[in-house]
């Protein structure tokens, strides 16, 4: 057990001796919750806000402090002092040093891993890109949100099923194909993939403008799509195989996979039962000639489930999706990593779900996520103003090889370094906020080795690894841990011990930011504690207690940055 827990465990013992007759005092688990580090660690490691107990004790806090000090009898792990209504805690350095070291040594390269998952299954729908359309930055916060919490539940012990729901179906693409039929050439989309297809469906707009008819002509190839026409569903595959093969590319400069790709045309087939089902529980009103189900007592515009014209929408298929993934995966929870303009949208899916009589709908959650610009100018495919993703992570990789090549002209492999590095610096920028706040990348931001940045812990973590290097091998010492008890060792140690619980927090609240937070920190306390002291000089077994931290903060380091998708190279 760590410190933590088991000071938490001891206070909430302590409570119960003091109020043996009170009721509504907080277990251990919702100390550990309460305690907190203070800004000036002259208030001590750790402080518990007595706040908490003046409703059930019926007491004022400083006075309640007051009883609580009298009576902790721990001082081998903390001594407390009562101050101002809040319990200050100073942990027995030395003990604390021990005691941490031993679970991070324990953990080992899985510090933080479980198996609080075991026997729950996780879906999570991500990237979910469009078929014919580039993958541009926009995509890029659902990809990696995705995998990122993808990581996480695994290393929690979830199963877990990630799903590209590709945007594979709609009108457009049989307006794509009309395009094709009159200008197109094979040779044309071969060689141009992506942006050759969009040149014909921009083309295509031009021309309907002046000759609506087209429009015509585009809904009747669609309608082909739908009827399983031969000439029309192989030119809409041949598409699709161009889409995905651009889109490979950029999945593996990420290091990003699914298990499964069934898009929205995978459940052409599976719509007609749930639409009967709808109409069978009375859910199906005509509303102008369409079908929806009304939502009114929910303060929601009604979902639409049919057109007017027969055809079926985005809702009718993600509905169909919801039920296909339930009934295939039995789902504990299924995760919709998707951009918040789409709130209504599920919103809307979720209740019908629950209209439905499914009481797993309720564990279906939009994750949602902010928009991304870049360097201050909004993304727009109207506007033609896109950043394809893969340019955009070649840069990256370019620039920062450029950077690596004036710091370390001596390095090995250096193009195998800048690639870890562009990469990281790109990811670490998209998953450096709050998820749902909007994000602007800029190149100075994204490669400042200095910075709060990718590169920066990446950098961190070689900085570790140097260290061991020159240590070389120290298995035959026993470490002294009464040589971490300096305050920049103990913060290290905290935040070091608090990391299995920030992995818990993450996947809580869906944040991978949380991680990326915590390894910032980590890096940052181990750059001042490495500035502060002489990590291998003096005494041998104080030295080896110095080099087993430094040990950990690599792993930890490591297993953070993997978690939220980025490498960790051993030299930069
Ligand atoms: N393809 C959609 C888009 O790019 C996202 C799909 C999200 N997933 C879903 N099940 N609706 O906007």
């Amino acid at each position: 057990m760590d410190t933590i827990t088991r000071l938490s465990a001891l206070l909430a013992d302590c409570m119960k001796t003091v109020w043996p007759e009170a009721e509504g005092l907080p277990a251990a688990e919702e100390i550990r919750g309460l305690l907190a580090v203070p800004p000036d660690p002259a208030l001590g490691d750790y402080a518990f806000p007595c706040f908490r107990l003046a409703k059930p004790l019926r007491t004022a806090p400083p006075k309640i402090a007051e009883a609580v000090c009298s009576a902790w009898t721990h001082g081998d792990l903390a001594s407390v002092q009562p101050v101002n209504g809040y319990l200050n805690f100073f942990l027995n350095r030395e003990n604390f040093a021990a005691e941490t070291m031993a679970a991070l040594q324990q953990g080992g390269d899985r510090y933080g891993a479980s198996d609080l998952g075991a026997g729950k299954t996780i879906c999570l729908d991500y990237s979910s890109i469009n078929i014919a359309k580039r993958f541009h930055i926009g995509h890029l916060s659902t990809t990696m949100i995705g995998h990122s919490l993808k990581r996480i539940f695994d290393y929690l012990g979830y199963t877990t099923v990630g799903i590209n729901h590709l945007g594979d179906w709609g009108t457009q693409f049989g307006k794509m194909i009309c395009a094709y039929k009159k200008w197109g050439t094979k040779e044309q989309v071969e060689q141009g993939g992506v942006d050759a297809m969009t040149e014909l469906y921009v083309r295509f707009h031009k021309e309907a403008e002046a000759d609506p008819s087209l429009e015509d002509e585009g809904r009747a190839w669609f309608k082909k799509i739908e009827d399983g026409d031969p000439e029309a569903m192989e030119i809409f595959t041949w598409f699709k195989d161009v889409t995905l093969k651009d889109a490979a590319k950029v999945y593996e400069k990420l290091d990003v996979t699914f298990d499964s790709y069934a898009g929205e045309s995978f459940y052409n087939d599976k719509m007609e039962p749930v639409i009967r089902e709808l109409r069978e529980k009375g859910l199906l009103v005509q509303s102008q000639g369409a079908w929806v189900v009304d939502l009114e007592e929910d303060h929601m515009p009604p979902c639409l489930i049919v057109k007017s014209d027969g055809a079926t929408i985005y809702a009718t298929r993600d509905l169909a999706a919801a039920i296909y993934r339930q009934n295939t995966y039995h789902f504990d929870k299924c995760l919709y990593v998707v951009a918040y303009q789409q709130d209504l949208h599920f919103r809307q899916v979720f209740r019908v779900l629950e209209k439905m009589g499914y009481p797993w709908a309720k564990d279906c959650v939009h994750v949602a996520f902010g928009m991304i610009s870049f360097e201050g100018e909004a993304l727009s495919t109207r506007k033609g103003n896109v950043v394809h993703l893969e340019d955009l992570l070649d840069q990256a990789v370019a620039k920062a090889r450029e950077i690596i090549e004036e710091k370390s002209p001596n390095l090995e492999n250096k193009d195998e370094v800048a690639r870890q590095v562009g990469i990281g610096a790109v990811i670490y920028t998209d998953l450096s906020n709050n998820r749902i706040k909007d994000i602007d990348f800029r190149w100075d931001r994204a490669l400042n080795f200095d910075g709060e940045s990718g590169p920066y812990v990446q950098y961190t973590h070689a900085r570790c690894c140097s260290v061991l290097r020159k240590a070389g091998d120290l298995s035959g010492v026993s470490p002294d841990w009464s040589a971490l008890t300096d305050d920049e060792a103990q913060a290290l140690l905290r935040l070091l011990s608090r990391f299995p619980d920030v992995i818990r927090d993450a996947a809580d609240k869906y944040e991978p930011s949380m991680i990326t937070r915590a390894v910032t920190d980590i890096a940052q306390a181990y750059n001042k504690y490495y500035y502060e002291h002489r990590i291998l000089d003096g005494e041998p077994a104080q030295a080896a207690a110095r080099v087993a931290l430094t040990d950990a903060v690599r792993r930890v380091i490591r297993t953070g940055l993997w978690l939220i998708g980025i490498e960790a190279p051993e030299r930069m």
